[in-house]
């Protein structure tokens, strides 16, 4: 595709990634505060909400990358230093390996932990694989390690998105926006 005809990111692509990010902001409270909040009712709803979001939020990611490999981002300014464009394309790319890949590692994990991923207390969805202590508390540590790094990824983006749409003014933030 001709680079020079994408100028803007559509409102499907706008809409996947609020919804991604509110998804995923949520996700990333109910992880922290499930490990926090001691065993009992409220540590397994947050659990499920967990689950749930990053079973959802998978697809989600599916569908923006199909359509982000069919049409490219629009142009960043043509003033825009060299390590800044660097450093947005490493960020999106960061966020979106750790998108794909976290879900999966996520559902590898609990399932290695046994039982079922309760998806929104609608449906059980059958575990991946057989229980496996050793193997839970491996997929476990890389699950948590790039939640982690997802967790700094966002904090530059959003601190990046706030210098464009304040600061600088220049259209970044608001062409994820309002188009
Ligand atoms: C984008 C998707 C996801 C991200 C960024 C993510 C991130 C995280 C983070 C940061 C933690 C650590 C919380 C803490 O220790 O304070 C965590 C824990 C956990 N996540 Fe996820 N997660 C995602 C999706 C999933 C999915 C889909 C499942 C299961 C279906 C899942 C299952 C778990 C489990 C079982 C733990 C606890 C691991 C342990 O305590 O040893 N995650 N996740
Ligand atoms: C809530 C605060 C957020 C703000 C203000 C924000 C803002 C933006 C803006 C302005 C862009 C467009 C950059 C450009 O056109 O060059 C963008 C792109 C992107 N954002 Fe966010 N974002 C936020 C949260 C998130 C979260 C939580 C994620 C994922 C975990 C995320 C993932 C992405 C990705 C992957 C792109 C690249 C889109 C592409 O070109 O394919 N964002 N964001």
């Amino acid at each position: 595709m001709d680079r020079s005809t994408t100028v803007a990111y559509t409102s499907t692509q706008r809409a996947l990634h609020w919804i991604t990010a509110l998804a995923v902001i949520a996700l990333l409270a109910a992880g922290l505060a499930m490990n926090s909040v001691g065993p009992g009712p409220l540590m397994n709803r947050l659990y499920v909400v967990h689950w749930s979001l990053g079973v959802t939020v998978f697809p989600l990611v599916l569908a923006r990358l199909a359509i982000r490999f069919s049409r490219p981002a629009p142009p960043l300014p043509a003033d825009m230093p060299g390590w800044q464009r660097l450093a947005a394309h490493a960020n999106h790319w960061v966020l979106y390996a750790i998108l794909l890949v976290n879900p999966v590692l996520g559902y590898l994990t609990k399932s290695a932990f046994g039982g079922p991923v309760t998806y929104f207390w609608i449906v059980d969805l059958p575990p991946a694989i057989d229980k496996n202590r050793a193997l839970f508390d491996q997929l476990s540590s890389v699950h948590i390690v790039l939640g982690f790094t997802m967790i700094a990824a966002i904090a530059a983006h959003v601190g990046a998105a706030l210098y464009h749409g304040v600061v600088r003014r220049d259209g970044i933030l608001s062409r994820m926006v309002t188009g």
